[in-house]
């Protein structure tokens, strides 16, 4: 879906007018909208949030919250989506700026993901589960949902992972290589159980027998932003800071997960150190504003990012105090601008892997 461009009018207000109108006309739709706010956006957007979260949390709430008439999403596409899929027909979801995608989401194309399932298929009679991350295009989850298979996201991967091995022998796990090696170890799975499927090479760069012989089959897809942390940013920030414990997202890379204290979904990583003592010291390896704004409002415990290696999100960070302001004043007007609309065909088995994935209990 094409951006349209900022109107001129919005461009030349100052940041303190954006927030003043912004916050009239937040009050002015009152119960008409809910705000939902994933914690890598920035402070001037999330601050307009009802309802914050990892993407797990935001999803049950689009499923859970049928009174607001409009969903403005501070997110990405992929969120956006997923909550359309799951709240009521007379909701709308709004994704304040159409540019906001995901790198990883668009690692997965459904022709790509066909092929190997196909060859899936072809050399193997065993029973394949797919599951896919949250973080995917609707016609990926609608793929899954066809095929009997659940979304994940960080918080709940190794729970889908074991739901997955009740139902079958092998796991096609989509779109985040990390994701899925990382839980699947951590479920003791060993590395040679795992190959990779490259979408760009003939039966994804793999032997029939190296496919025969894998559990679990992980797509070749990463996350720009967790993928820059690196074993050697550990032990820097170990040396600089001796005692620091080191907790990372389950999107980094195996060695740096390997090497961290511990590993945790956002949410897991907000609880974990908001409540731990106040003198304890931890680096993050995750989205740079989360890490930010959890160092401002934990005063009383060293906090600092994994490594200062450029790990903002650009995608999430499209999403601006302008465009949000944007889109409420369109509202107001009775017009709905940037809605997010998954076709019914494509809804109606997403909604089946999403709502697997809700029925999953930890
Ligand atoms: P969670 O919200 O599941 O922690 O995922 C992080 C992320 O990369 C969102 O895009
Ligand atoms: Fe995508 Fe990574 Fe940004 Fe999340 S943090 S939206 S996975 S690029």
């Amino acid at each position: 879906m094409h951006q349209a461009l900022l109107p001129e009018h919005l461009t030349r207000l100052s940041d303190e007018e954006t927030d003043r109108r912004t916050t009239e006309i937040r009050d002015r739709l009152g119960s008409r909208l809910v705000v939902l706010g994933h914690h890598y956006q920035r402070d001037e957007v999330i601050k307009f949030a009802d309802l914050r979260g990892d993407s797990f949390k935001l999803a049950q709430w689009a499923a859970t919250r049928k009174d607001a008439e409009y969903i403005l999403f501070c997110g990405v596409h992929f969120m956006a989506e997923s909550a359309d899929i799951l709240s009521a027909d007379y909701q709308k979801v709004i994704l304040p700026d159409l540019n906001a995608g995901c790198s990883m989401a668009d690692m997965a194309a459904l022709d790509q993901v066909e092929t190997c399932w196909d060859v899936l298929e072809r050399v193997t009679s065993e029973r394949i589960v797919p599951i896919t991350y949250m973080n995917s295009a609707a016609g990926i989850k609608a793929f899954v949902g066809r095929r009997d298979g659940a979304v994940c996201t960080s918080s709940n991967a190794p729970a889908v992972m074991r739901w997955a091995l009740e139902r079958g022998d092998k796991i096609l796990f989509l779109p985040d290589q990390h994701l899925g090696r990382n839980t699947a170890y951590q479920l003791g799975f060993r590395l040679e159980e795992m190959t990779v499927w490259d979408p760009y090479l003939e039966h994804g760069g793999n032997t029939a027998r190296a496919l025969i012989d894998s559990r679990i089959v992980l797509w070749k897809g990463h996350c720009s932003v967790h993928g820059r942390f690196l074993p050697e940013h550990v032990d820097q920030v170990r040396a600089a800071y001796p005692g620091i414990r080191v907790i990372s997202h389950p999107e980094c890379r195996f060695e740096v997960v390997q090497a961290s204290d511990s590993v945790g979904s956002t949410e897991k990583i907000i609880e974990c150190v908001t409540q731990a003592p106040a003198g304890t010291a931890w680096a993050i390896g995750t989205e740079i504003h989360l890490v930010h704004r959890l160092r401002n409002e934990n005063p009383d415990r060293l906090i600092v990012p994994l490594d200062d290696c450029g790990c903002l999100c650009s995608t999430m960070f499209r999403i601006d105090p302008s465009h949000v302001l944007w889109s409420m004043e369109k509202l107001l007007e009775g017009e709905v601008v940037n809605q997010i609309a998954v076709p019914d065909d494509v809804a109606r088995w997403a909604r089946v892997s999403l709502n697997r994935m809700l029925e999953i209990t930890h």
